[in-house]
């Protein structure tokens, strides 16, 4: 049923609606403080879409921008909008962020945040410089298992940590071409060397391990292994004379290894060209000096030296309730289900941050972190491995 936004809802314009940032839209109309009052995306038919969803859930249109690339700084000239969202190709999300936090606006960017070290540090720079708020939209972080670990790590129950283990693993081969085998946004980055798509992994450990706060990553170290999985594919899709298969591709498999300043090691994977089923798209372990934690292919189990009866792992649902994060204890019944209704959870809690005047919950120091992760771990590769130093952001 329709229902209008109250009189002090954020007001947003959308740029970019497409796969993500529709899905994205219909998450955000359930949220009552969120209010829809432009949507930008080169695609007409993509707004007109956007258009009656915003409609249909709230009783009114908003105003639309379309046509060339640099259209979505008209957006950032309304006075009706006071934050953006940003679901637009990757290519594109530091430029946007940028312009819109000199505009005032307040920005919640799609992930990574940018793609080299040089815009994370454009970004920072222009996150400081402004009034108004960044957050990178890192949903995974708002896993309803991944929050209550969160909250068993602040409550000490894992001890000291001492190593995560996380990845995104997640066969995209579809989503490289067109039918017509051209490359799509994704396509592109395919030659890429390193991991092309950190945060999913990194986000949940780097907040469990309090990175950017009281550690910070120090170095990476990153090697790939052969490319072959995307051949095969072209091969078999668009036949052994198609023009992609001379296009020279990065490695199937990724593996890096991160350093903090306090001497926790991170591995990180990156895999999206080999064929494979995932119940889930990433996973997140976790090591501490009094307990364990692994999360593999959906399935979370636990063990805690205080509390477990045996030496075996232990369904973590039993903890769950006990351990459940203050803002899923709050979650209504009805949230839009997508990512597990972390989406949801997380466009609230950005909604909220103003309203309650706290800090981004996903900051821009950790944005910065995270997507410094594609270039440094490309450079690590081309140099046979050896270990990059990690920027201190926060010198910014
Ligand atoms: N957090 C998640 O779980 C998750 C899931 C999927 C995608 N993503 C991220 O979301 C982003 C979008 O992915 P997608 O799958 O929706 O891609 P998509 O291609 O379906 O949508 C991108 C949209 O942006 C529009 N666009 C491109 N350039 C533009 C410009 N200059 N101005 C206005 N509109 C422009 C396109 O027309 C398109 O509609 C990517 O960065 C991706 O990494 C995140």
């Amino acid at each position: 049923m329709a229902a209008a936004a109250p009189a002090d809802a954020v007001r947003f314009g959308w740029i970019g609606v497409g796969n993500r940032g529709t899905s994205l839209l219909r998450a955000g109309l359930g949220v009552g403080a969120i209010e829809v009052t432009a949507v930008c995306d080169l695609d007409p038919q993509k707004t007109g879409r956007a258009v009656d969803f915003v409609q249909t859930a709230r009783s009114r249109k908003p105003a639309v921008v379309t046509g060339g690339p640099d259209e979505y700084k008209r957006l950032l000239d309304r006075k009706d909008v006071d934050a953006v969202l940003i679901a637009t190709p990757m290519q594109e999300h530091a430029r946007m962020a940028i312009d819109a936090l000199k505009a005032g606006k307040h920005v919640i960017s799609e992930v990574p945040a940018a793609l080299t070290v040089q815009e994370c540090w454009d970004l920072v720079r222009a996150a400081k410089a402004s009034k108004a708020t960044y957050m990178m939209a890192e949903n995974v972080c708002y896993y309803e298992t991944n929050m209550a670990v969160l909250n068993m790590v602040k409550q000490g129950l894992f001890g000291e940590l001492t190593y995560g283990e996380c990845g995104y693993v997640h066969d995209t081969r579809y989503l490289q071409y067109t039918p017509e085998g051209k490359l799509t946004w994704r396509g592109e980055r395919l030659n890429q060397p390193g991991n092309r798509y950190p945060t999913h992994a990194i986000g949940p450990v780097s907040h469990w391990m309090d990175i950017n706060r009281s550690d910070r990553f120090v170095s990476i170290a990153s090697q790939s292994s052969r490319a072959a999985g995307l051949a095969d594919y072209v091969k078999k899709k668009f036949g052994a004379d198609s023009p992609l298969m001379k296009m020279p591709m990065a490695g199937d498999s990724n593996i890096s290894l991160l350093r903090t300043e306090k001497g926790r090691l991170i591995e990180l994977r990156y895999d999206t060209t080999s064929p494979r089923p995932h119940p889930s798209t990433t996973y997140h372990n976790l090591q501490g000096t009094q307990g364990s934690y692994r999360d593999e292919e959906n399935r979370q189990d636990i063990w805690l030296e205080s509390r477990s009866p045996k030496v075996e792992w232990e369904d973590f649902k039993k903890y769950l309730a006990e351990f459940q994060h203050p803002l899923w204890k709050k979650q209504t019944g009805d949230q839009y289900t997508m990512h597990r209704g972390a989406d949801q959870l997380m466009l609230r809690d950005f909604a909220n941050v103003f309203q309650e005047k706290r800090e981004s919950p996903v900051t821009v120091l950790d944005a910065a972190a995270w997507s410094a992760i594609l270039e440094l771990s490309a450079t690590s590769v081309e140099a046979g491995g050896a270990p990059q130093q990690f920027p201190d952001f926060a010198r910014a």
